[in-house]
């Protein structure tokens, strides 16, 4: 009997698991010759704006692309600086730069995500945004931020890349500011075969600038507006994203559950800090993107793990923005530092079994009862 073995995310079976459809689906867009902004992706825009309440969608070749899109369509000049929660990816802070502006890094709260005190303590005349990470699937609790953003008249942009369906109080991440990005990495809820992403936004002329900007400059009509280049979502990926966007209710029921199961078997374990439990009380109704704990022997728990063949990621190789060096910071934020000596993140997707979970967790129980 082959030894049960739990990799973080099974790549091939991205493809594998519904290689017949993916096939045929490659088979009629190769056939029509519709590589470039063609019905599939008209569809899937539409969709993705009506799934979201979202009044306007774009798809362009990946998240990190649609954040620096909407802060150029923002007037984003040198000087400006916009507040990031530094438990984010680099994409949120190399998005901002490469628009003209300046990232300013901040510390998290107790829900490991923008501190909302830290981002007013921030604030100096050269602020002029927020874009809050809706992190791991979990929407920001948005009243706090959203009110201090209209006090002082900023530009929000969601870095929704990990958060498509995720709500608070009932409105979808990447809806509560002017524009959001969502990404179609493989490894996203809703993934694609290669790059891909969405921008999503209320404001049609934002939308209008945003269109031009991912297309050379040219508007819906084809005719060329304004300065623009070329960002545009595959047509094949997005035939694919329509496919699998069908199914996008119950792939996050599936995670929610997964999600309860490791609640479920691990929350009596005190040395344990855990990701809060799926709750149809909550304001948040949470898409698990990842499943995140925190642990203080974190690294030996991450070696007993792979010695039973168990895969974990230290996301984003295991630094906060400001902690890449190379990049000019020179800020010390010691509640995101310490989380980063302390997270790991657990198979959650939906090639992880039921009798997955339970090994997990049978080999965390046993990690720290042995
Ligand atoms: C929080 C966050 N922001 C931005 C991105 C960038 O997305 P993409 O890879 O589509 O550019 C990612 C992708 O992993 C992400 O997790």
């Amino acid at each position: 009997m082959t030894k049960r073995s739990v990799p973080f995310f099974d790549y091939p079976r991205a493809y594998l698991d519904d290689r017949d459809e993916l096939l045929k689906i490659i088979d009629d867009v190769g056939n029509r010759g519709a590589f470039i902004m063609q019905k599939d992706l008209m569809e899937f825009e539409s969709t993705l704006a009506e799934y979201t309440g979202a009044s306007h969608a774009i798809g362009v070749a990946n998240a990190t692309d649609g954040l620096e899109l909407s802060w150029m369509a923002l007037g984003l000049r040198p000087g400006d600086e916009v507040i990031i929660s530094s438990h984010t990816m680099l994409a949120t802070a190399s998005a901002i730069k490469t628009a003209g502006g300046t990232p300013v890094p901040v510390e998290i709260g107790e829900d490991n995500l923008i501190d909302p005190d830290a981002i007013e303590n921030a604030i100096n005349p050269r602020t002029v945004g927020i874009m809050p990470t809706q992190l791991n699937g979990r929407t920001c609790n948005m009243d706090r931020i959203m009110s201090i953003a209209e006090k002082h008249n900023f530009f929000v942009v969601e870095d929704a890349a990990q958060a498509l369906g995720s709500r608070f109080k009932g409105k979808h991440a990447g809806t509560f500011g002017h524009a959001a990005a969502i990404s179609f990495f493989p490894a996203k809820v809703l993934g694609c075969l290669g790059d891909g992403g969405g921008i999503i936004t209320n404001d049609s002329n934002l939308h209008d600038k945003l269109f031009q900007l991912h297309d050379h400059g040219r508007d819906v009509d084809g005719n060329v507006k304004s300065w623009g280049r070329n960002s545009r979502l595959d047509n094949l990926q997005a035939a694919i994203l329509n496919y699998r966007i069908s199914e996008y209710d119950k792939i996050i029921e599936r995670r929610r559950r997964i999600a309860t199961m490791y609640d479920e078997r691990l929350r009596d374990l005190d040395e344990l800090q855990l990701p809060p439990a799926p709750s149809t009380k909550s304001d948040h109704f949470d898409i698990y993107q990842n499943y995140e704990l925190q642990s203080d022997k974190r690294d030996s728990l991450k070696k007993y793990l792979y010695e039973n063949r168990i895969g974990t990621l230290i996301q984003w190789g295991g630094k906060a923005v400001h902690q890449w060096e190379h990049l000019g910071f020179t800020i010390k934020l010691p509640v995101v530092e310490k989380f980063f000596e302390r997270c790991i993140m657990l198979p959650m997707n939906m090639f992880v079994s039921d009798d997955d979970v339970n090994y997990v967790c049978d080999k965390i129980v046993e990690f720290y009862r042995k």
